[in-house]
């Protein structure tokens, strides 16, 4: 081919990928992105869709929003919409019940800022939780304001560490009964736990069937995010937004076990730790627990301008484990959740589904 041909091909191409740009971007996405998290009131919406809104924007896996919300004045149900379970990787629904604690999480500290104390408990029989609210006077919880700020952020950091003060804040913060939060600085663990992600991912990205659930919950271009309001968004990970018909077949030639890996270790040694949630049983009622520690956790960082994303590669892949169990010394204790924190700008914002959506009748 002629240097010439050569160059008219690469301007075809770079007037595709600028036609799909523009068909694929725009300023709505980003306007609907901030419209979601502009500041609401409970008196201007009314009290119970102010409290499930708030539960709505919390973190959950795939962004598959798997969750249902019913009640009234006195308490919100939080059951589990299993319609929207990822079960390749989440066979047990672990995360669907993490994702619901981080969602009870955020709608207790919602709770407060209408001035109603909260308590969470889980509902027999797998069945989700209860969020009980009581009577007006409570203060409100300054986490509540990080709420629509936190988002998973996915890019590589700066390396800089985290001061002492603040890993202490955001651990005290992350208290939860039943739950127990480990961070882990020091380099030689990190290289080890990111060893752990490795053989993890590998595995994952080899599985065909891993790979085909996913690539179901991605939406590759603004377009998709904003019919579906669900999933995962590609500009959110740091990846291009492109027409489905291009991205989608082309998927598996780029979501490759190295250049996956090789992500991963540049996102973990650009951040200053991590964050293990660990707790004390392995039953749904402790992975709500483990969510709502999770929750806590990461709103009292992005108070603080601490970003965090999730790696949880290790605890997905169920014969890995016990390994990253032992390396942290967890007494046989089943990980939760694997996070990395550090300090990095933000990505573009996850949408969530109309609220509609999600409230049900009991
Ligand atoms: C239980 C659970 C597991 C998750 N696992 C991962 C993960 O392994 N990798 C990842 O990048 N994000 C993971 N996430 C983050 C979600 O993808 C993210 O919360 C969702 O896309 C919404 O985006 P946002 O948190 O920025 O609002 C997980 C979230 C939860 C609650």
């Amino acid at each position: 081919m002629k240097r010439r041909d050569l160059i008219i091909g690469g301007g075809a191409i770079a007037a595709l990928g600028l036609t799909a740009h523009a068909l694929t971007r725009g300023p709505s996405y980003e306007t609907e992105a901030a419209a979601l998290r502009a500041p609401r009131s409970p008196q201007a919406m009314g009290e119970f869709e102010f409290l499930v809104h708030h539960a709505t924007l919390a973190a959950n896996s795939h962004n598959t929003q798997p969750w249902l919300f019913s009640g009234g004045a006195d308490q919100v149900t939080i059951r589990p919409d299993l319609a929207r379970a990822t079960p390749v990787v989440d066979p047990d629904h672990h995360h669907v019940f993490a994702s619901l604690g981080c969602a009870a999480e955020n709608l207790g500290l919602a709770a407060s800022v209408a001035g109603r104390s909260s308590a969470i408990e889980s509902l027999d029989g797998n069945n989700g939780l209860r969020v009980s609210l009581g009577g007006a006077g409570a203060t409100p919880d300054p986490l509540f304001d990080a709420i629509t700020e936190r988002q998973c952020t996915r890019s590589v950091y700066d390396g800089r560490p985290v001061p002492a003060a603040d890993l202490a804040a955001i651990e005290a913060a992350a208290a939860v009964d039943g739950c127990s939060v480990m961070l882990v600085t020091d380099t030689p663990r990190m290289e080890q736990i990111l060893e752990l992600i490795v053989t993890a991912n590998t595995a994952q990205v080899e599985d065909p069937a891993f790979v085909a659930e996913l690539k179901r919950w991605i939406r590759f271009n603004a377009g998709e995010a904003l019919r579906q309001r669900d999933g995962l968004y590609s500009a959110c990970s740091g990846n291009p937004s492109l027409p489905g018909f291009i991205a989608r077949p082309a998927f598996g030639l780029v979501f490759t076990a190295e250049a996956e890996n090789a992500k991963c270790a540049d996102q973990v040694r650009s951040s200053a730790g991590f964050a293990v949630f660990v707790s004390e049983r392995d039953d749904p009622e402790h992975w709500v627990r483990a969510g709502r520690s999770y929750q806590r956790f990461a709103l009292a960082s992005t108070a603080r301008g601490i970003r965090h994303a999730f790696l949880n590669q290790p605890v997905e892949v169920a014969r890995m484990r016990p390994e990253l169990a032992a390396l942290l010394g967890t007494g046989g204790r089943r990980p939760d959740l694997l996070v990395r924190f550090g300090y990095a700008r933000p990505m573009p914002r996850s949408l969530r589904r109309p609220l509609g959506d999600v409230i049900v009748t009991a």
